[in-house]
């Protein structure tokens, strides 16, 4: 089945640790810039399907020993505004059981914007090229596209 694009919005207007709350097609989801790196995740807490990417954002805890806790993955956890559950929204899984409770992601691009891939199509009045011949009929230019757009599939 083909996924379906949707563009999020400019990447150069989303900063890191920005995140943006967005419907595509009916579906709440939340995109997140992390680091620069952008990730998407359904709004929708897998416990009691609370509003889960409006939660709080920042880290969590881990300890390798009792007593002793580390403050890791900043920026990546969000806190479920219920429950308190906590999910990485780079993965969507959970942080007290990650491999049995996940939130649904979604694929997530930085890719040109479908405007700027649209090549102007036809000539113009009045102009005329002798396509030819050694040289170039008109000065060239290479177009990069620097700044992309976020994109999500779903
Ligand atoms: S609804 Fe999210 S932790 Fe309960």
């Amino acid at each position: 089945m083909t996924k379906k694009r949707f563009e999020i919005c400019p990447a150069a207007e989303f900063d890191a640790g920005e995140r943006r709350i967005v419907d595509l097609d009916g579906f709440s989801v939340g995109v997140f810039n992390v680091d620069g790196e952008y990730y998407a995740m359904k709004n929708d807490c897998p416990h009691q399907r609370a509003p889960l990417c409006e939660g709080k954002l920042g880290g969590t805890t881990e300890s390798n020993s009792p007593g002793k806790y580390e403050w890791v993955r900043p920026g990546r956890v969000v806190r479920c505004p219920w429950h308190g559950w906590e999910f990485d929204v780079t993965t969507g899984e959970s942080v007290f059981n990650p491999h049995k409770v996940k939130a649904k992601t979604f694929e997530t691009r930085v890719e040109p914007s479908e405007d700027e891939n649209t090549v102007a199509d036809g000539g113009c009045e009045g102009c005329s090229a002798d396509l030819e011949g050694d040289e170039p009929p008109v000065e060239t230019y290479d177009v990069e596209v620097e700044q992309g757009t976020v994109v999500v599939y779903l």
